[in-house]
């Protein structure tokens, strides 16, 4: 069965090149009808053009697809708002958001200022909170939209010299988390992509050879599957070189203490029981984290909760 788009709406930010053009081509090729946003600035965020939106559009148009440029900065609000009453205005309802734009402001913890610390906050994840706010309550009307967050290996595991980008990385991540239990009912479905593929942002940092093998055009089908009306939801996809693989947060059985070996010195001796990964789980929620907890408490304690 071919995953079609047709009559979807989808806003791909940042599009205007990289990973984000390639997510929007090939949607406009399966029939949705894109807004390719893009600030059109260079990689560490520093001006502003239109020009790679529109070479977009016209790419997407000389296809037969449909497509409108949009030039907002996804890190402020009112140009978000702008950006998505354009969409409104043109096609009358809002389905799809990937939220791809992105900088590097790459230093050591040391060295690197608050002010790029706070910039590339501001870019991923308050960009990524600007667009989805602005969708919401449309997808929630609508009752249906597909949401994905950009992540990467380097908040999820940890990369030298990017602790602004790792941070702002697990937001999305933390922001995903909750939103798919408050957009459940509605039929919303928000998801997390973790790419790793050769653009500007990574040229010069991967071998040539593996520069080559990791084309956007080997993940962009990853967040299509991600944003398609099957989708699953609070997905953490990893693609990249035409591999794909999915993250988990995984939290290990643990053990109850006895109130005499709630201590420090008490941890460090079950440490091994404690940190054991037999017995791991994916919990589904916050809630229930407390439950397990309470739980054994309980069954340790000889006490009936309810
Ligand atoms: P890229 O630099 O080729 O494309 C990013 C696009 O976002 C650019 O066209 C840029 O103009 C646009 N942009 C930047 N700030 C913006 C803003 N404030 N408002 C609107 N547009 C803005 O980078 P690439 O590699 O395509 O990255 C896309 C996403 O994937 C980013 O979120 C990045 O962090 C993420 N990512 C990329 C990886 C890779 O290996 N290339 C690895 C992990 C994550």
């Amino acid at each position: 069965m071919t995953i079609r788009y047709d009559g979807k709406v989808a806003i791909v930010t940042g599009a205007g090149q990289g990973l984000g053009r390639s997510h929007a081509i090939e949607l406009a090729k399966r029939g949705a009808k894109v807004v390719i946003n893009d600030l059109g600035g260079s990689v560490d965020g520093t001006g502003a053009s239109s020009e790679a939106a529109q070479a977009v559009v016209a790419e997407i148009e000389a296809a037969g697809g449909e497509a409108i440029a949009n030039g907002a900065n996804v890190a402020k609000y009112e140009e978000v708002e702008a950006m998505v009453k354009q969409a409104m205005d043109t096609w009358g309802r809002v389905d799809i958001l990937v939220n791809n734009a992105g900088i590097l402001r790459d230093k050591s913890f040391s060295k690197g200022t608050l002010d790029d610390f706070k910039l590339v906050v501001d870019v991923h994840l308050m960009g990524t909170v600007n667009c989805t706010k602005a969708c919401w309550e449309i997808m929630k009307e609508q009752e249906y939209g597909r949401i994905v967050v950009t992540t990467s290996s380097s908040g999820l595991y940890g990369n030298f010299g990017q602790t602004n980008y790792g941070a702002a990385k697990m937001g999305v991540i933390g922001m995903m988390n909750t939103l798919v239990q408050e957009g459940a009912k509605y039929n919303i479905k928000v998801n997390a992509l973790a790419p790793t593929a050769g653009t500007r942002m990574t040229e010069g940092l991967i071998a040539e050879k593996a520069f080559d093998l990791l084309t956007p055009e080997t993940v962009t089908p990853a967040v299509l599957y991600l944003v398609a009306e099957e989708a699953p939801t609070r997905t953490i996809l990893c693609a990249g070189a035409g591999a794909y693989s999915v993250s988990k947060i995984v939290e290990t059985d643990g053990m109850w203490l006895s109130p005499d070996e709630q201590t420090p010195e008490g941890i460090a001796a079950h440490w091994d029981q404690i940190s054991s990964p037999e017995g791991e789980k994916v919990l589904n929620a916050g809630f229930e984290q407390s439950i397990k907890m309470t739980t054994k408490a309980a069954t340790g304690l000889g006490i009936k909760l309810d």
